[in-house]
């Protein structure tokens, strides 16, 4: 179904499930040498959500997924492409996404995954965005992580960072009925950075081994300073391109939805950009940061808010290990 015309590209239905039990700082205070207040003040963070033993990314993103095409009247079996951005997938092979397609009873569709950290979930939308202006229909774009099983409970830089949930968004050919436009996408990477945040073992480069358990290399471990540092200077540049290249102004955007990091990160990236702090959407406060999954979950909550009218301007922006960056400009 792919032809030579392009397509404007809609986002008809969201969805987010978040796993029901609650992990606070009071609980990990219990569990590491913190205190709440330590990581309110420094993160923003209260509370995170985390899957009980057995639940993987792709049971929280089959959830999200139904609810997406619930909210757009879409049948699964008339999806044609699932697209899933995590870093915590099922295995490290098949895909998450297979899991999902069956899961959910998507039987017509393609499926593969996507791993640009953090900065995923707008990879994902970019590649679902240029399916869908080529002609493919109903393609969903997913988000979802599971980072309790990769976070060492022990280092309470890590620990109190993270957290599990899933968002899904279903793509389509804009129909005139309102719903978000995806206006564009742009996508940024450092590789020279690649050191800075990530799982070192588990890979091609150092399998899993009882060393490599021993020496906790399985688990999320980050230079803190620096990746705030990287955080802030990236976003910034990838927020500037964007809107340059989109023809409109910083003034012109009601929203930003920055990825839920940390809220000093997205407070400072808005300073960067003179930006009123009033406009950047927050909600770290009760989930933490989800890597792929915090976009498409803040998408969710803002369609279901109402706090948007249509033809507002939004822009998203997302940093994350690789290093990658990314952002996109939505039309309400
Ligand atoms: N509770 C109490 N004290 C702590 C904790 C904690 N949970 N964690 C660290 N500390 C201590 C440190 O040991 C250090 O003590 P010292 O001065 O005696 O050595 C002190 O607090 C300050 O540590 P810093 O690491 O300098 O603290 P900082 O203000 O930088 O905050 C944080 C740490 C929150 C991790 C911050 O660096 C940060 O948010 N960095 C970005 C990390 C991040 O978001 N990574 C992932 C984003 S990318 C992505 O989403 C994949």
């Amino acid at each position: 179904m792919m032809g030579n015309r392009s397509y404007r590209v809609a986002m008809t239905g969201t969805g987010a499930y978040l796993p029901p039990k609650i992990l606070t700082n009071k609980d990990l205070e219990k569990m590491v040498d913190t205190t709440d207040e330590w990581i309110v003040k420094r993160t923003g963070i209260k509370e995170r959500r985390i899957v009980e033993s057995g639940v993987a990314a792709s049971d929280l993103a089959s959830k999200a997924a139904l609810m997406a095409l619930k909210d757009a009247r879409v049948s699964p079996k008339d999806v044609q492409l699932i697209i899933t951005s995590t870093i915590t997938p099922d295995s490290l092979f098949p895909s998450t996404s297979c899991y999902v397609q069956q899961k959910i009873g998507a039987t017509d569709a393609g499926a593969f995954d996507v791993l640009a950290a953090c900065a995923g979930f707008i990879y994902a939308l970019s590649i679902g965005q240029n399916y869908v202006r080529a002609g493919l229909d109903n393609v969903l774009v997913i988000g979802s992580e599971c980072l309790s099983t990769v976070v060492d409970y022990e280092d309470r830089s890590t620990c109190i960072l993270f957290g599990d949930g899933a968002g899904a968004i279903l793509l389509q050919r804009m129909n005139g009925k309102g719903s978000p436009e995806v206006l564009s996408t742009f996508l940024g990477a450092d590789g020279k950075y690649a050191d800075v945040l990530g799982i070192p073992a588990g890979g091609s480069k150092i399998p899993s081994s009882s060393k490599s358990i021993k020496d906790r290399l399985h688990y999320i471990k980050f230079r803190g300073r620096e990746v705030f540092k990287l955080a802030i200077q990236n976003l910034t540049k990838v927020m500037k391109k964007t809107i340059d290249s989109s023809g409109y102004k910083v003034d012109d955007f009601s929203m930003f939805i920055l990825h839920q990091s940390n809220f000093r990160i997205i407070e400072a990236t808005m300073e960067r950009m003179n930006i009123p702090k009033e406009k950047a959407f927050l909600n770290i406060e009760k989930y933490g940061n989800t890597s792929s999954a915090s976009i498409p979950i803040a998408i969710d909550e803002v369609k279901k808010s109402g706090k948007l009218k249509s033809g507002d301007l939004v822009l998203l922006a997302a940093f994350g290990g690789g290093l990658t960056w990314s952002s996109s400009v939505i039309r309400w």
